[in-house]
């Protein structure tokens, strides 16, 4: 198996708290890994120290064999590095198929907007074949009925997936995805979990933070386990979920005893 992604002793420090201390992770490649723990465990720390929202105190972040510690984000995803957020960032007054071409303008868009506005006709060609990338991807994403809607007027759980899509149009080959199945009823969740896995099928590989042990559980090959910064556990669902320190500082005794699943110990 080849690793895809490796972090080794990633450590953040906000003033005096260490919300990431010492953390590796090998995500290898045709894996889903899924990263869980409490509240303010450090989980969207690390996520934004791989995609380079945040600088690391200290450490090291090697993406396809090249060290992209403290790239900033448009560079990580010109490595092939996408991702999305816990909280929804996708423009609502534009409609699903532009918030999917601002995505993909970004990313192929070399020259900047001077260069755009300087050559029309390369850029209209830019804009035709983004738009087509969009449309396939919307079709992907199950939203292609949807595409003159405003963002803003989707139901929740559209908004999840359309934030998906657009992690997409920089033809990713790792998606980091932070809490993508919160606040969806149990219908969306499925259905979030069915494109995920679709997704998964066409060769991208999954990094995941996720608190709804359902869907952790389900889909994961492997799960990293933090607690106040520090990797406490990792293996296979079934090993995590036996783990003694991760049923204590996490799944509490309610997973795998409990058939309602859902999210343990978590308000958010
Ligand atoms: N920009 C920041 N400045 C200061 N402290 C921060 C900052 N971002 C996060 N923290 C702190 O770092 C710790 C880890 O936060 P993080 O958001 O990574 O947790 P999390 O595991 O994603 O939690 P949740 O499950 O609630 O999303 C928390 O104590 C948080 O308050
Ligand atoms: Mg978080």
């Amino acid at each position: 198996m080849k690793t895809i992604l490796k972090i080794d002793n990633l450590t953040k420090v906000f003033g005096g708290l260490e919300a990431v201390k010492d953390v590796n992770i090998q995500v290898q490649e045709r894996e889903i890994h899924a990263l869980i723990g409490p509240n303010g465990a450090g989980k969207t720390t690390t996520l934004s120290m791989i995609n380079g929202t945040l600088t690391p105190t200290t450490g090291k972040i090697v993406f396809r064999g090249k060290d992209i510690t403290g790239c900033p984000p448009h560079r990580a995803a010109a490595e092939g590095l996408g991702r999305t957020f816990q909280n929804i960032k996708q423009f609502g007054s534009l409609t699903v198929l532009e918030n999917l071409m601002v995505g993909g303008m970004y990313h192929h868009n070399k020259g900047g907007v001077l260069h755009m506005l300087l050559h029309r006709k390369e850029t209209r060609e830019l804009e035709r074949q983004v738009r087509e990338k969009a449309e396939e991807i919307a079709c992907k994403i199950g939203v292609r009925n949807l595409c003159g809607e405003y963002a803003g007027n989707l139901p929740y759980g559209r908004q999840k997936v359309l934030e998906l899509g657009r992690a997409m149009m920089g033809d990713p080959r790792l998606i980091l995805l932070d809490e993508p199945a919160a606040g969806l009823n149990p219908s969306e969740r499925a259905e979030f979990v069915e494109i995920l896995n679709k997704i998964y099928e066409e060769g991208i590989d999954l990094f995941l933070i996720e608190h709804n042990m359902d869907v952790v559980m389900n889909i994961s090959h492997k799960i990293t386990v933090l607690n106040f910064g520090r990797k406490i556990a990792e293996g296979t669902p079934r090993k995590v979920a036996n783990n003694a320190a991760v049923i204590k500082a996490y799944l509490g005794d309610r997973y795998g005893k409990n058939d309602q699943g859902g999210e343990p110990n978590a308000g958010g």
